[in-house]
């Protein structure tokens, strides 16, 4: 009896130690033309929410879905797949330059584990640099009890392809207003930012201000392809941190892309039919999850009920 209740808290805290160990994910995802034709088919769907249950919170860009539907269907399908967990979106309103072609930028998060304490669209109306952006920045910030860092701020970006360069430079003018504005130093700013390849040319470079100032950290490394397609190789999603304290409450190397074609063995076509790129992700440290405290009162209680049971035996025995 003794030794099987042992086990089992043994098993109990492993588990919880595992679960803890598997951090607070954060993932952005270019869903490459996201609306009504997507959310038709049942397959794409689904592995959608296999893909976007896996994080805590996960930035959608390229919802381009002009009837409303899509989106909700989308947030069903997952809190469908995974009970274990609530699930919430925050959308911006359609951005673009022209009528005809209008993008979302789309969070979908679980509101068990992290809350949006403030939003932001910013209005790109910067003295001498107006427009800036065709997709400005819907930013939000988040508190997080369970991470380490607690509370941050997320700025997306899905960059326009030829005027890469431009506009990742102008998103350190947006970081520098964010940072004022709410007086918060954790900002990690994540997106198809189309770094790579014929858009970010080497010697451009050193104009970017979000390349060349040091208190930014890129996670995702140069060489990683976050494309689906095998021709092509480019490292387009990113994932970039401010602050010497929101890094090391990263998890260290976990910022990688999610391969979801060879993870749920798909062929190029059906991964294609999802999107042409991976997601991109990166683990934020937890402090102890509301499991593992649960444990810890379960075996501080069981302690009291052992000490309480032999007190009473030996004043039996006495
Ligand atoms: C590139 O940026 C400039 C100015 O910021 C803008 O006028 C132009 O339309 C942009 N190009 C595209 C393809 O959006």
């Amino acid at each position: 009896m003794m030794s099987t209740s042992l086990l089992l808290l043994s098993f109990l805290l492993a588990v919880t130690a595992a679960q803890g160990a598997s951090g607070f994910r954060i993932c952005a995802f270019n869903l490459h033309h996201f609306g009504a034709s997507k959310a038709s088919k049942n397959d794409v769907m689904i592995t959608l929410a296999r893909i976007i249950s896996r994080c805590d919170v996960c930035l959608l860009q390229e919802v381009r879905d002009s009837k409303g539907t899509a989106l909700p269907k989308l947030l069903e399908t997952i809190k469908r797949y995974d009970k274990q967990n609530k699930y919430e979106a925050l959308a911006s309103e359609r951005l673009g330059r022209t009528e005809s072609y209008q993008e979302q930028y789309v969070f979908i998060y679980r509101s068990n584990t992290v809350k949006v304490t403030d939003q932001f669209q910013y209005p790109d109306n910067l003295p001498g640099d107006e427009d800036a952006f065709s997709r400005e920045p819907f930013v939000v910030r988040f508190s997080a009890p369970r991470t380490s860092i607690k509370d941050f701020v997320l700025i997306p970006q899905h960059t326009t392809p030829t005027n890469t360069t431009k506009e990742l430079d102008a998103l350190y003018d947006v970081l520098q207003q964010v940072r004022k504005m709410w007086k918060n130093e954790n900002v990690m700013l994540l997106g198809d930012f189309n770094a790579d390849c014929g858009y970010l040319a080497k010697k451009n470079r050193k104009h970017v201000r979000l390349i060349t100032d040091s208190s930014l950290h890129w996670l995702i490394p140069e060489n990683t392809d976050t494309t689906v397609k095998l021709t092509t190789s480019c490292s387009y999603d990113r994932i970039v941190v401010h602050g010497e304290r929101f890094y090391r409450a990263v998890v260290p190397s976990s910022a990688q892309p999610f391969n979801f074609q060879q993870e749920y063995r798909l062929t190029e076509e059906q991964a294609l039919d999802v999107s042409d790129h991976y997601p991109v992700e990166v683990l934020l440290e937890v402090v102890s999850s509301r499991a593992f405290n649960g444990v810890i009162s379960f075996t501080s209680s069981f302690a009291v009920f052992q000490c309480l049971s032999c007190i009473i035996y030996h004043l039996i025995l006495l």
